[in-house]
């Protein structure tokens, strides 16, 4: 931690929580907050795939290893009921969350909200946009209420609620609340009332959460990867990057369900599998796609972030209906970073893109949120303050104490 130079904290923004203490503005000590498979513990009642969602711990050593290339120090702290100990041990100046949390309707929002109370920085969205974006009920209601186009829907919290009429079969059922595919298989596609109660019940049931109920789209699926806000080039690395309007914009994705182990979907057993085994389903990227459709995808997916309030990087699925239109599925605040396998290292790596750089981006676009970043061309750098130190003694005092 030599050269340390501090800037003076900013007027709370919009995308910064009050009274920001001052900050180191290089080799920072970044706290990696993650829930690791095998590492978290599920309840007994979990349902089969429960727990997909995490991540493991090579994926944490990749972050770590490509935040550790730029000189900041790191640390991985589990996601879980000592999580708030944790950070009071090891002081980070940011965090850089990935964590899905452990258990109810807003867990993505749990670190974020921790973060908050405790003032500290952390990169990504934040609380509203996480616990939205974890529900796709509500995100859906949100992108409709806005003009976004997204399928027709219904959410049911128990199997015997009475079916909106205008509702067109074949439909699918889903988790309302999950990830990674939980719950889809191709029994989520259901051509009658009768299948569709039964797999809302199963729904229900084996999730304890409200199932979501909508139009099957048949056409091609798609998911675009966001990244950026409208300073982002103010701060970035590679400020060429970024559009007028502050997104770059990553080759779009296309997912060919054709030879999936769940048959015309990217469910769970799908999403699990490793390219080359039997039944992963085809990646194609950059998509082949006619320059208008992958224009309006880019514009759809930007605009499916912005107004659910998401912040610096998501992913946002979208599938064509059966006359080729686009309808936007879910939004991922929390992209999985899996090196070389996750949809958001895959984008990257095929537009030239290494790991390191992605992850040093989200690192650098949440710390410029918290003033730990200089914009370029600014040289408002201040002697260091006590306060500075401050903030650092339990930790100097717990090294000491090892
Ligand atoms: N309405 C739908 N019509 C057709 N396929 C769907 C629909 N909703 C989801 N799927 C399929 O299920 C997959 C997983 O659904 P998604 O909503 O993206 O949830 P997850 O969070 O598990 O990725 C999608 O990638 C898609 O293949
Ligand atoms: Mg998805």
């Amino acid at each position: 931690m030599d050269n340390i130079e501090i800037i003076e904290t900013e007027p709370p923004g919009e995308d910064r929580p009050p009274s920001m203490p001052p900050r180191p503005v290089r080799a920072w000590r970044v706290a990696v907050i993650a829930n690791v498979k095998g590492e978290t513990k599920l309840p007994q009642d979990a349902p089969a795939d429960a727990g997909a969602e995490f991540d493991r711990k090579e994926t944490i050593e990749a972050i770590q290893a490509a935040i550790e290339s730029d000189g900041h120090f790191t640390k991985f702290l589990s996601a879980d009921d000592n999580l708030p100990f944790a950070l009071r041990d090891f002081c980070p100046d940011i965090c850089f969350n990935i964590a899905e949390g452990i258990f109810g309707d807003g867990r993505e929002a749990q670190v974020p909200a921790l973060l908050e109370m405790l003032r500290i920085p952390y990169t990504a969205s934040r609380v509203l946009a996480n616990a939205v974006g974890l529900d796709k009920t509500m995100t859906k209601r949100i992108w409709r209420e806005q003009g976004l186009p997204t399928a027709a829907f219904q959410e049911f919290t128990s199997a015997d609620e009475p079916l909106n009429p205008a509702l067109r079969f074949p439909l699918f059922v889903k988790p309302a609340r999950e990830g990674t595919g939980m719950g889809m298989d191709s029994g989520a596609i259901v051509s009658d009332e009768e299948a569709l109660r039964r797999r809302v019940a199963w729904v229900v049931e084996s999730y304890q959460q409200p199932a979501l109920v909508e139009e099957f789209l048949s056409g091609r699926e798609f998911t675009v990867a966001v990244m950026g806000r409208a300073d982002a080039a103010k701060f970035s690395r590679r400020p060429e990057w970024y559009a007028a309007d502050g997104f770059h914009r990553f080759p779009i994705l296309e997912v060919d369900n054709a030879s999936s182990v769940t048959p015309g979907i990217y469910g769970y057993k799908a999403k699990t599998l490793h390219t080359g085994e039997e039944g992963v389903p085809g990646f194609l990227c950059p998509a082949d796609v006619e320059p208008f459709l992958a224009e309006k995808l880019q514009s759809l997916a930007i605009r499916a972030h912005l107004a659910v309030g998401a912040v610096d990087v998501s992913r946002v699925d979208i599938r064509l209906d059966a006359d080729g239109n686009p309808r936007l599925l879910e939004i991922n605040t929390l992209p999985g970073l899996t090196p070389g396998f996750s949809d958001l290292c895959v984008i990257a790596n095929a537009e030239g893109t290494r790991y390191q750089d992605v992850i040093l981006e989200i690192l650098d676009l949440g710390a410029s949120r918290f003033g730990l970043l200089l914009e370029h061309g600014q040289e408002a750098v201040k002697p260091l303050r006590v306060p500075a130190l401050m903030h650092m003694l339990p930790a100097m005092a717990t090294m000491m104490l090892n």
